[in-house]
């Protein structure tokens, strides 16, 4: 080939890839604008400053009491059978109370963040808790987690904050007073001698014993429901486009960037579908859906049509005795869905507030970054047989980055801890 050819050859294939990676890979974008939908859509999603739950199950919910004793006993190690674990092990206040990715406990689960989760309905990924009280109640007697068993905890509770514990419920469990109880039982033990134990237990004793164990359940409870994310670069951003007249991306605008706002718009399209399911100030409707992620954990193959199983036969559920609810009050637990293919291998949909903090990710922390969780809806491959609630994007590279990108302004900007420390302040 002449030399003037194989510099044409070469100089065209160095220009085609130049084109290939602007297109895909490096597209900027020069000019963004939001439209008043999508103004709309995003103020949905700015965070308000007070988390406002409501749960009729729970009236120790904003008792300002029962929050400092919750705050007590979610930090407690004599709230397991090793007296090493407390709730605060794995959900860690510096750490979004979530578990770092580096820490010496390994768990077969992610664990969730807590920030706001009082704003949900259900609780654990296949929803077998209907309420927060109910879920506390479920890692206590777990054991990989606190291991121990109800008679322990009661017994600790009321020789450690007699004087709380009574000001909170106006007094002391009177069938509970001079009687001797031992130091491990529960129908749940996972020892079969605790189990035994907890059938010679006489009956109005194994009644006074759950409602202390439910009532510790209530305290940690309201402790949580003070949990509230802070604010990000995000939230900023939406109160910046509010007051603005222009809303071009720029000089007046700058708290995202180009390509942040263009990730924002993915998010929020059609094209991106994220809305679809986090939606919301916590970037998620608190609902179940299939992902079909790979490798799932056991709990969630049958995911929430497990779950809902569980929830209804919970003996501490909305309807059963130690609810502070009347049972017409209990729409969820009574309305909702309980069977039918969508409940399949549903799992529940996470907060994504800090996300870019949070990593792995997805319930058993199957992907590593969250190019890897966009690459992934991006195929979102259905396996033979399966039922997915997710369609494949079909976005460009230079789409993804602009995704992640957007996800990345929803960290927050004091740090958790700091944060935690002036909502104390402010409920005090
Ligand atoms: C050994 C680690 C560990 C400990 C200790 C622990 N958790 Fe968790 N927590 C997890 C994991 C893992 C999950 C997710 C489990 C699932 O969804 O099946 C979880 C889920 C939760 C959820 C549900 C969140 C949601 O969005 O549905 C709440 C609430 C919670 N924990 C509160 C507590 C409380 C209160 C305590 C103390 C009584 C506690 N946890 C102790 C690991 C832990
Ligand atoms: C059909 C509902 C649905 C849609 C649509 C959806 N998600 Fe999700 N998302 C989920 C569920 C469910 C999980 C949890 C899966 C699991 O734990 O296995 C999840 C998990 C995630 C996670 C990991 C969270 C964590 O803490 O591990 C990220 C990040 C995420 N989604 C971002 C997005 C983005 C960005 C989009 C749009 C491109 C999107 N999602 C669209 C339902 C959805």
């Amino acid at each position: 080939m002449p030399t003037a050819n194989k510099i044409i050859l070469c100089l065209s294939l160095f220009i085609g890839v130049t084109f290939v990676y602007v297109v895909l890979y490096n597209q900027k974008t020069s000019t963004v604008s939001l439209t008043e939908t999508e103004l709309a859509i995003i103020n949905n999603l700015r965070l308000p400053p007070r988390n406002i739950v409501q749960d009729d199950s729970n009236k120790l919910l904003h008792n300002p009491k029962a929050e400092i004793l919750g705050k007590f006993l979610f930090f407690d190690t004599g709230l397991s059978r090793s007296k090493q674990i407390a709730c605060v092990s794995c959900h860690q206040p510096e750490h979004y109370f979530s578990l770092p990715s580096d820490s010496e406990i390994t768990l077969d689960k992610q664990v969730p963040t807590l920030l706001g989760v009082a704003s949900f309905s259900w609780f654990m990924m296949d929803g077998r808790a209907d309420s927060l009280w109910a879920q506390a109640l479920l890692p206590l007697e777990n054991h990989i987690e606190h291991g121990g068993t109800r008679t322990q905890y009661v017994q600790h509770v009321l020789s450690r904050y007699p004087e709380l514990y009574q000001e909170v419920f106006g007094g002391f469990p009177y069938e509970l007073i001079s009687v001797d109880l031992p130091a491990q039982a529960s129908p749940l033990s996972q020892y079969q001698q605790e189990q035994q134990t907890w059938q010679q237990i006489p009956p109005h004793i194994q009644q006074a014993i759950n409602r202390v164990f439910s009532n510790i359940g209530k305290l940690l409870a309201a402790y949580q429901a003070t949990l509230w994310p802070a604010e990000s670069r995000f939230d900023h951003f939406v109160d910046q486009i509010n007051t603005a007249t222009n809303r071009t991306i720029g000089e007046a605008i700058s708290l995202l960037t180009s390509d942040e706002v263009a990730g924002l718009k993915l998010f929020i399209s059609d094209q991106g579908k994220c809305l679809r399911c986090h939606n919301g100030p916590l970037l998620t409707n608190g609902d179940f859906q299939a992902t079909t992620v790979p490798t799932p954990h056991p709990s969630a193959e049958k995911g929430r049509l497990k779950g809902i199983e569980l929830a209804v036969a919970d003996p501490f559920n909305c309807l059963g005795i130690f609810s502070d609810s009347n049972p017409s009050e209990c729409k969820e637990l009574i309305y909702s869905k309980r069977h039918g293919d969508e409940l399949d291998s549903a799992t529940k949909v996470p907060s994504l507030r800090n996300i870019g903090k949070t990593a792995p990710y997805m319930h058993s922390g199957q992907l590593t970054t969250l190019n890897e969780v966009l690459h992934y809806y991006n195929r979102a491959a259905t396996p033979f047989g399966a039922h997915s609630d997710l369609e494949p994007l079909k976005l460009l590279p230079y789409q993804l980055n602009q995704l992640e990108a957007f996800l990345l302004t929803l960290t927050e900007y004091d740090s958790p801890i700091q944060q935690q420390q002036e909502t104390s302040a402010a409920t005090k």
